[in-house]
């Protein structure tokens, strides 16, 4: 049986619609990720399976209960970590998980499920401390263990690591991982690091501008790209382009004075066309070739890279906010 399944779910903001007619299903166990750039209705949609926002049309279920018409059993299934920071600040660990303890109505044994949950996310030495004193990572880890209190079924993270530095980055993948084998549960995070869905998700499933693009596992979704990706930057790269077509490589995407294409045996074939651009006075600044990643992924189906697509204000803020400890 699957987990969640959509149907055709729609948000519309005003003119703008943030998540686009998705249908998708997600088997039980394991860890989902939905992978986007900023925008690409990732929180829009996961807010709707977690019934803190209403969809505009469309349909969910999550644990086999409709998200509209069963909305109070949906979230006593699910644990969330929001993508902003939602702790009290005032507050010790301790008293931050027994505060969601008691709106989840969570009593029996209580004490030994904090001991759980923070031992698992490895700040057993910290309960007693006041979050106000916490690093960033440390916080993260607090929001996960809070999401578990409750024992859900699924754990909904809405981009776990954005903000922090990379060794605390990879230090939660490590806890996010754990959490998979050690409990029967189902893990869907969201993220925009490629890194990151490449290195912990079992299924990605890629969003663009509310819609998905394409959903499969991390190394299906790489080896569809048939052939190694070359990418050539020239200040004439729309002209090379030109040339490339001539030659038979058909799909270029031109991006940042670059050119980008897959072929087979790319170290064969790039002497071959640098001649070619040699002979049309066509300059070359710089050749790169390598075997397809997840970024090569995105801008097959979407055309563009997903770091062109980052870094908006909004998510600087975000992160400044994050490393503040605010
Ligand atoms: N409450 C809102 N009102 C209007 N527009 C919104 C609201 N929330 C999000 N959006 C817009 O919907 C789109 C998707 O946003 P979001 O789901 O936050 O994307 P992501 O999480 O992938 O960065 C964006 O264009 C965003 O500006
Ligand atoms: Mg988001």
């Amino acid at each position: 049986m699957k987990i969640i399944t959509t149907e055709g779910i729609t948000k519309k903001y005003n003119e703008l619609c943030a998540v686009d007619n998705v249908s998708i299903e997600v088997s039980r166990g394991g860890i989902f990720g939905l992978l986007g750039p900023n925008g690409a209705g990732k929180t829009t949609l996961i807010s709707m399976l977690v019934t803190m926002r209403r969809p505009t049309s469309g349909s969910a279920h999550v644990n086999g209960f409709d998200i509209a018409k069963q909305p109070d059993k949906v979230r006593r299934s699910i644990g969330i970590v929001f993508q902003d920071p939602s702790l009290d600040e005032e507050l010790t660990a301790y008293e931050n998980l027994e505060l969601h303890a008691a709106m989840y109505g969570v009593k029996d044994n209580l004490k030994q499920t904090i001991d759980e949950v923070v031992e698992l996310v490895g700040l057993k030495d910290r309960l007693h401390s006041i979050v106000k004193t916490f690093s960033g990572g440390m916080r993260r880890r607090l929001e996960i263990a809070r999401g578990l209190v409750h024992r859900p079924t699924i754990l909904f993270l809405d981009e776990p690591t954005l903000g922090l530095d990379p060794q605390t980055r990879t230090a939660i993948w490590e806890y996010i991982k754990d959490l998979r084998r050690k409990y029967d549960m189902t893990i869907v995070l969201t993220t925009h690091y490629m890194e990151e869905a490449d290195s912990i998700c079992d299924r990605i499933a890629i969003i663009d501008h509310g819609k998905i693009i394409v959903l499969d596992s991390p190394s299906v979704l790489k080896d569809s790209l048939l052939g190694d990706t070359v990418t050539i930057e020239s200040p004439q790269a729309k002209k090379l382009a030109g040339i490339l077509k001539k030659t038979g490589i058909e799909k270029c995407t031109l991006h940042d004075g670059k050119v980008t294409f897959c072929v087979n045996s790319g170290e064969k074939r790039i002497p071959e066309i640098i001649g070619l651009a040699k002979d049309r006075r066509i300059p070359v600044s710089s050749v790169n070739l390598h075997k397809p990643t997840l970024d090569d992924v995105f801008l097959h189906y979407t055309g563009k890279t997903i770091r062109e697509e980052n870094g908006s204000a909004r998510d600087s803020m975000r992160m400044r906010r994050r490393a503040m400890g605010k």
